[in-house]
């Protein structure tokens, strides 16, 4: 006979989830006091879904036949940000919890409030069509004080949206307020001040970021609505707090700056999309605006010759594709050590790329100081940048200016060899349609004058 279950009960530490059987005032494992509460044995161990008690309810364990889930779970929504909806995969996915990290006055409150106030109006619009859609947007700021936000919404054009503002730090009336709204979108900023007293004493710990993640993410993903929540990232990249989230959140994605009035937005993990995709925009005096025709940020028009050290590239971000002009310069090095200084490029393809050309082409750079700057400042990781690379130090080391109207691409191997790149056709039409009369390319193509190795490469282009 089946013995009876009795309830049994275990204690868990509030400050860093160690459990074990006896109470003690101390926990062992963090050394936090009085942080043991009683639990009982049957409680899941992961994150409690919001409301439901601590307890998983049968519905949420119990297999389903395929044929009975419903395939518009997860369904997609337009936020109305163009560059936004491209990065995060072709819109907002409901039940989805996303993370926009970047470095404080980067323009995280900006992005969001604009998204608020465009979900307002797109799906205002998606409501009469569609019986049934709510539209409400909750934004919560535990930084800033309400006339602040409406201020900035003023600035915007924002303030007649239709928003919802909560500004406090207290998960709990969070809580409330969205089981009283019932919003379709929740926008967080930040993170990070967000507080528990459920998640232990001490508040700014990874294990409050991660208690308040979880039960903001656990209420959208019961209520068919989407988490947008802003995380500070240090200049530095030190992620210790966000980086925490990354897992538990479906989508990640960092804003950056180039030295101007340029944002980029990026996707760095996306479970309902590609990260590839790069979103655009140009901070201006009433917030974010797309920038539209990227080309003409990355590629420097100039009337007359091009100076020596630059190449122009058509590189892909994503499903689109845009010129982008290198610039390289070398100099005698000062000290024994030759340094290459590129932020936008990735050092070591410098590095590879110089001794290609000093191997292939008879070019010393091994005692040369190397700088690489990329116009707009966007970071390039393709390597059909490569032979462009390699134009532009070969430019730049020789003092020979490279034709006018010239683009190039290609990937170098070590050998010197201008390897094939992905999507040429669009490239070479990319370049055309931007004045550029000829491609050198690694393939026989329209429009592409096709160039087999560096050596080529280097003959066809300045000779
Ligand atoms: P903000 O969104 O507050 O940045 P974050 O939330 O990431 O800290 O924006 C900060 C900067 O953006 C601030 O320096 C002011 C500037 N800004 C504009 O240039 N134009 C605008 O319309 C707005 C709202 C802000
Ligand atoms: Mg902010």
């Amino acid at each position: 006979m089946a013995k009876k279950k009795s309830v049994s009960t275990f204690f868990k530490c509030t400050s860093c989830g160690y459990t074990q059987p006896r109470w003690m005032g101390r926990c062992p494992e963090c050394g936090e006091w009085n942080t043991l509460r009683e639990c009982i044995a049957e409680e899941s161990p992961y994150p409690a879904p919001f409301g439901s008690h601590g307890l998983q309810t049968r519905e949420r364990i119990k297999p389903l036949p395929l044929s009975a889930i419903n395939p518009a779970e997860g369904e997609r929504f337009f936020t109305g940000i163009g560059e936004f909806d491209r990065v995060l995969g072709g819109g907002a996915v409901k039940r989805s919890a996303v993370l926009i990290g970047g470095e404080p006055g980067i323009g995280k409150s900006t992005l969001l409030l604009q998204t608020a106030a465009a979900i307002r109006k797109n799906t205002e619009n998606a409501q009469s069509a569609v019986s049934g859609t709510r539209g409400r947007v909750l934004y919560v700021s535990g930084e800033e004080a309400a006339s602040q936000i409406r201020a900035r919404a003023d600035r915007l054009g924002a303030e007649n949206a239709g928003i919802e503002i909560l500004c406090t730090n207290r998960l709990e009336d969070i809580e409330n307020a969205l089981n009283a709204l019932n919003p379709l979108c929740v926008i967080v900023d930040s993170i990070q001040t967000v507080f528990s007293a459920d998640a232990g004493s001490i508040p700014g710990t990874v294990n409050q970021l991660k208690y308040c993640a979880a039960e903001l993410t656990a209420w959208v993903k019961e209520r068919d609505a989407v988490l947008f929540m802003s995380a500070h990232v240090t200049k530095d990249g030190s992620i210790a707090g966000p980086k925490a989230l990354e897992h538990l959140v479906d989508t990640v994605i960092s804003f950056e700056r180039n030295d101007d009035h340029i944002r980029f937005l990026r996707s760095l993990k996306n479970r309902f999309g590609s990260i590839d995709e790069l979103g655009i925009f140009s901070m201006g005096e009433r917030g974010l605006t797309a920038v539209e025709d990227p080309s003409s940020l990355f590629i420097v028009r100039r009337s007359g010759t091009v100076p020596p050290g630059t190449a122009v590239v058509p590189v892909f971000e994503g499903s689109r594709v845009f010129l982008v002009e290198i610039q390289a310069l070398t100099v005698p090095a000062k000290a024994a050590l030759t340094r290459v200084y590129s932020e936008k490029i990735d050092n070591a393809r410098v590095s590879r790329v110089a001794a290609v050309l000093e191997k292939r082409a008879g070019l010393r750079f091994s005692d040369q100081d190397i700088y690489i700057n990329v116009a707009g400042g966007v970071r390039l990781t393709e390597s059909a940048i490569d032979a462009a690379l390699a134009a532009a130090l070969y430019s730049a080391r020789t003092d020979i200016a490279p034709p006018e109207k010239t683009a190039v691409t290609g990937e170098l191997s070590l050998a010197g060899e201008i390897r094939p790149v992905h999507r040429l056709k669009q490239r070479a039409k990319a370049a055309a349609t931007l004045g550029f009369t000829r491609l050198l390319g690694p393939e026989k193509e329209e429009d592409v004058v096709h160039v087999c190795g560096i050596q080529d490469l280097i003959k066809t282009l300045f000779s």
